[in-house]
């Protein structure tokens, strides 16, 4: 029996698959969770290199797996949620099909059409050079430090996150729109300087970090989802949304970017005030009335059938897997316990598909953008990714070991 199926035992047991022996250390919540992933992500995996191909799934709909290509934002998830299988189970198979589906990105290090390419790189490449050292992968999240830093604009002193002349977002009259979910690119930038020493980097990372601060926050800490700004003043031109109910609303998802990625910012550079910020936006998210008994948010705190709206199972991850890091920075025990909450309630079968369906997703009840019509209700690639993440995180943490 190989090392993986060997330590499944009690899990599998608990969830009705086989009948193994138990790890000693592990949380039974993160042993139970481990093996049902080990089943869905290698269905998952295995149709994803049907033929021999290596194709990137996104979600599940309709009864079957959708794909994207390698510009799309999410095409670094499936390569991240593969190197977290490896991390979780320590078997090698799933950091040989880790560097494949990595790999498969080689070419996004020279994108510069759009901002993602943070998120693309730094949970593919990010974490085969953390977990593997492997060569050249360093020079590539370096290449993609320049390449998101030539979106970069001088006089608001923000990283540009949509182009104002392509697609959907050509239509909106926007100059320069940047998004909350932007914060998630930094910590590419942060790592970027890290690796070269070069801070051009760095400094436009805490930049782009301070004006979103000054500019995306509400009175009550909550955050728009597009600050739009003056290319020659300078001046925020106007406050909307793309993905949220309405520009006055707060968009789950796009709060729980603010969480991670100012957490994210202390980490890299130590500031207090970035770690301050995330605090308040947590106790937004954890503490306004919207919010769910299970902690498992509505796709928008103000969306109007509430609670007939969906539920969106990737914010509570990412909250979820952000909350486990300032309770390291914080000490305040609430952050761990609303952290094991969200988990313990997507680990249900309320939010986590039987194994077997789903396409492989480990999670149900995901939205990707409703105004869009588009990924309503449905598995998401990023949701299984930081539920993984947070597995990692909670164990860490209640090993008293460091997290990174
Ligand atoms: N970054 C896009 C989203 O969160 O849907």
């Amino acid at each position: 029996m190989n090392p993986t199926l060997k330590c499944m035992t009690v899990a599998l047991a608990a969830t009705g698959l086989a009948a193994c022996a138990p790890s000693s250390r592990r949380a039974a919540l993160i042993e139970e969770n481990v093996a049902v992933a080990v089943q869905q992500i290698g269905m998952l995996a295995d149709s994803s290199e049907l033929g021999g191909a290596i194709r990137i799934p996104s979600t599940y709909k309709n009864g079957a797996i959708a794909y994207v290509p390698t510009d799309d934002w999410v095409s670094g998830f499936f390569a991240g949620t593969l190197w977290y299988m490896y991390e979780l189970t320590g078997d090698e198979q799933w950091a040989l099909r880790a560097q494949k589906h990595t790999e498969q990105l080689d070419s996004i290090q020279y994108l510069q059409w759009h901002h993602d390419v943070g998120f693309m790189i730094y949970d593919s490449y990010g974490h085969g050079l953390r977990l593997k050292q492997l060569p050249g992968y360093d020079r590539v999240i370096v290449q993609t430090a320049k390449s998101l830093s030539t979106r970069f604009r001088e006089v608001p002193g923000v990283i540009q996150s949509w182009d104002a002349d392509r697609g959907w977002q050509g239509e909106r009259g926007w100059q320069c729109p940047v998004i909350i979910d932007n914060m998630m690119n930094l910590e590419l930038l942060f790592k970027a300087t890290e690796l070269s020493g070069d801070s051009t980097f760095y400094r436009i990372a805490v930049r782009h970090a301070d004006r979103t601060l000054a500019e995306h926050f509400r009175e009550d800490c909550s955050c728009y989802h597009v600050v739009d700004y003056d290319l020659t003043t300078g001046e925020v031109r106007r406050r909307c949304t793309a993905q949220g109910y309405a520009d006055e609303s707060a968009w789950a998802r796009g709060q729980a970017w603010a969480v991670y990625g100012f957490t994210t910012c202390y980490r890299a550079t130590g500031d207090r005030k970035y770690l301050d910020h995330a605090e308040r936006v947590a106790d937004f998210m954890l503490h306004d009335a919207a919010m769910p008994e299970d902690l498992v948010p509505y796709w928008d705190y103000d969306a109007p059938n509430i609670p007939e709206e969906p539920r969106d199972a990737s914010s509570a991850a990412v909250l979820a897997s952000a909350l486990y890091e300032m309770y390291t920075y914080t000490d305040k025990a609430a952050y761990k316990q609303d952290a094991d909450r969200i988990l313990e309630s997507l680990s249900t079968p309320a939010f986590r598909a039987p194994v077997g369906e789903n396409g492989g997703f480990l999670l149900m009840h995901s939205v990707g953008s409703i105004p869009h019509g588009s990924s309503i209700d449905v598995p998401l690639n990023y949701a299984d990714y930081y539920f993984l993440e947070a597995l990692l995180r909670k164990e860490r943490v209640e090993a008293d070991e460091p997290l990174f």
